[in-house]
């Protein structure tokens, strides 16, 4: 079941392989721990078919942390400390990552962020690893395509952040050095708090300054309101975003309010490669939706989790974490992926296009490009 709180969970029996996952099961970022959860499921699903990681069986523990930083700390100290899981699966969101991450680190246990891309995550250390790319990349793909797509060519940019996420924050210097590097000027930053419900005042502001493009490295329910605020107040000019804006419920806030607004991903349910085409209809048959993007990120997840198991020595954290670590060329539905030297794994982001509610694929940009 999704939540198996409390009740459900004990010591790990030795024919089997208790792992953990945190995510944001509810809140306003509720469809990230949703996908994700459903995505690692799939993975259990499939390895257990498949007679299990060295012929035991994979029982996952999901806690909700309701998008809660201290919320996400208590859930990941009693995966550790009570449920005694060999791993743990989480967070999306950068901050709350950040939280539990020390936590994994000093107990020994390794966790892998499936979707956070704020670089400090992995920086807590060795035991502590991410199956996305990170937002020095990410911000300066967007900057890329702000500067360079024949639709938007911006030299002038404005910013709108989430002065309460991490994620936000370092998504935004990431995308200014890059934009003013690549020659542009930013005209105007804002700031906002994850759930407010009025932005005239930065929406106006914006207006005045004259951008030719919007970046907004928020989450979905945010940039959803957003959205519809500034088409209320007549700006026209494009808004771009990252991978926080994956979420279907972004075009169901929306609409037609963000057709011609862009974001930054890591995978497109459009890409036609059997990789990506064969997890969806795995993932369909099994839920009757369209998998997102945390989807694919928390299926990657698992299954590198799973083949690291496989090929350690141990169980242990250690002889884990060290197998994560030697991880090259795994064919993951969000690409190739390979760990460098900082747990963090080198791949391409995709550009996305709303377009009445649905995110259609434009672009794939690799590394160094
Ligand atoms: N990258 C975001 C963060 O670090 C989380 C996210 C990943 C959201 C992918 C949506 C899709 O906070």
């Amino acid at each position: 079941s999704l939540m198996s709180l409390g009740c459900q969970s004990r010591v790990a029996s030795t024919d089997e392989i208790v792992i953990g996952h945190f995510g944001s099961i509810t809140g306003s970022e509720a469809t990230f721990g949703i996908s994700t959860d459903r995505g690692i499921q799939l993975a259990i699903e499939e390895v257990n078919a498949a007679g299990g990681v060295n012929g035991k069986k994979v029982r996952l523990i999901t806690y909700d942390d309701k998008g809660d930083p201290r919320e996400a700390g208590s859930a990941v100290t009693r995966l550790v400390t009570r449920d005694q899981v060999t791993a743990v699966l989480g967070e999306v969101a950068s901050g709350l990552s950040l939280a539990a991450a020390p936590i994994c680190q000093e107990n020994g246990v390794p966790m892998i962020s499936p979707s956070s891309t704020n670089p400090k995550v992995t920086q807590v250390g060795d035991m502590i690893y991410r199956v996305c790319f990170i937002d020095p990349f990410q911000g300066s793909v967007c900057a890329k395509f702000a500067r360079e797509n024949e639709k938007i060519k911006a030299t002038k940019a404005a910013i709108l952040c989430d002065q309460t996420a991490p994620y936000s924050v370092g998504l935004q210097e990431e995308f200014e050095k890059a934009f003013i590097a690549g020659g542009g000027t930013i005209v105007s930053k804002q700031a906002y708090q994850a759930g407010d419900q009025d932005f005239s005042a930065q929406l106006t502001s914006i207006r005045a300054s004259e951008p030719e493009v919007i970046f907004i490295p928020g989450y979905y329910t945010d940039v959803g309101n957003i959205a519809l605020q500034a088409k209320k107040l007549g700006l026209k000019v494009p808004m771009l975003g990252g991978d926080g804006w994956d979420s279907a419920k972004l075009g169901q806030i929306a609409g037609d309010a963000l057709n011609g607004c862009y974001y930054s991903n890591h995978y497109s349910h459009e890409d036609p490669s059997p990789r990506v085409q064969n997890f969806i209809k795995l993932y369909q048959g099994k839920y009757q939706e369209t998998p997102d993007g945390l989807a694919a990120l928390g299926y990657d997840a698992a299954r590198i989790l799973f083949s690291a198991m496989k090929t350690a020595p141990s169980l242990g954290g250690k002889d884990i974490a060290a197998e994560l670590a030697k991880t090259t060329g795994f064919e993951g539905v969000t690409g190739v992926i390979s760990m460098d030297a900082n747990r963090n794994p080198v791949k391409p982001a995709v550009i996305l296009e709303m377009k009445d509610g649905t995110p259609r694929y434009v672009a794939t940009i690799a590394p160094g490009e």
